[in-house]
């Protein structure tokens, strides 16, 4: 399910009625709407919605995904298969460096419950010699020549500057898109790229997300859990005391809608859980 304005209604009709019946707001709550985009759980855009790992801004009616030293806008959102696309940053004008140079491009927080996904093919711009010795392809086939030549803001990185292509999906690049003067000083990232296609039927620009499918609720009390249909106790995994609102009667939880139901849904089996971020060498 995308994270369109006809959703928000199945997502707005639970939350009524629970805060109509109890007025204690737990985490679990999902968020309002930004603007015109649904906020599924468990994205949290305030303390007291969604599950406040996984944070995300909503400024101005924009959803933003922060990352350790700067924030890019969030493009879509597929809480089915856990993931969001944040758009890139652009070139600094006349020049082939993006704007996010000085943050040293795209940077993860690794603590958090979020990974850049395999599906995004990157063109680095305007590389040192040294990216020659990386696995990356920098031949004058590569992609990245490809995009270069097809695309205007980006031609000021054809002088005889190194470009590279590669996909994502290896283990030193699940959290970071890196720029930087030793590397490349400039990048793009498209989400499912048919390389086949023309420059002019490439996606917009695009660096795919996962998040972790989140635990049950976190709870300092019963009162902070829905009382039908989860009790606060101890969890069990996590030696530190802490406790969470676990599934009870029979329900289980539901990771995805952040709700216990009936019997274990399994939307997407293959779109879920850390087992699918693939990890393979990568040299960056
Ligand atoms: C929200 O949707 C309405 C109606 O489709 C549109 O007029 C408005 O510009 C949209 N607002 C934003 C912030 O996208
Ligand atoms: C390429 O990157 C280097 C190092 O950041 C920079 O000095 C140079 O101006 C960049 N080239 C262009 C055309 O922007
Ligand atoms: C990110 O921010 C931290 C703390 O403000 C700073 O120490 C670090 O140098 C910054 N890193 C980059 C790559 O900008
Ligand atoms: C990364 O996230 C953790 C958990 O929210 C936070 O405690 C930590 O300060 C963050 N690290 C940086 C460098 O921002
Ligand atoms: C991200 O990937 C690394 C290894 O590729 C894995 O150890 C880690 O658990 C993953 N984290 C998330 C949030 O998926
Ligand atoms: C680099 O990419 C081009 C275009 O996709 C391909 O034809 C070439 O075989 C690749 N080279 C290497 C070394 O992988
Ligand atoms: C890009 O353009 C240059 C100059 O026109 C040309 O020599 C090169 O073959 C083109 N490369 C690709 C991959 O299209
Ligand atoms: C999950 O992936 C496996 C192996 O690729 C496939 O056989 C199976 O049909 C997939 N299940 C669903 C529900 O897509």
């Amino acid at each position: 399910m995308e994270a369109t304005p006809t959703n928000l209604v199945l997502f707005l009709l639970p939350s009524i009625l629970f805060i109509s019946r109890a007025p204690h707001v737990t985490p679990a709550t999902p968020c309002p709407p930004c603007g015109n985009t649904t906020v599924p759980f468990p994205l949290s855009t305030t303390p007291t919605c969604g599950d406040p790992a996984y944070k995300i801004r909503c400024t101005t009616n924009t959803l933003l995904f922060d990352t350790l030293n700067n924030s890019y806008p969030i493009e879509s959102i597929n809480p089915k298969s856990q993931r969001l696309v944040i758009r890139p940053a652009p070139l600094v004008p006349n020049t082939c460096i993006t704007t996010d140079k000085i943050h040293q491009g795209i940077q993860l927080n690794n603590t958090l419950p979020f990974n850049i996904t395999s599906s995004n093919t990157i063109v680095y711009l305007n590389c040192t010699q040294a990216l020659l010795l990386s696995p990356l392809n920098c031949s004058s086939s590569s992609l990245c020549h490809t995009y270069i030549n097809a695309t205007a803001s980006a031609s000021v990185c054809n002088n005889g500057l190194l470009c590279c292509t590669f996909r994502t999906g290896g283990s030193s690049n699940s959290y970071q898109i890196r720029v930087r003067d030793v590397g490349c000083s400039a990048y793009s990232s498209f989400v499912n790229l048919n390389p086949d296609l023309p420059v002019n039927r490439w996606p917009q620009p695009g660096l795919e997300i996962q998040w972790l499918l989140p635990r049950e609720t976190v709870c300092a009390s019963q009162k902070d859990c829905d009382s039908a249909t989860s009790a606060c106790g101890l969890d069990p995994s996590s030696g530190s005391g802490i406790k969470r609102c676990f599934c009870i009667n029979d329900l289980v939880w539901d990771p995805i809608d952040g709700v216990c139901t009936k019997k274990a849904t399994s939307h997407d089996p293959n779109g879920s859980g850390r087992n699918r971020i693939t990890v393979a060498a990568h040299i960056v």
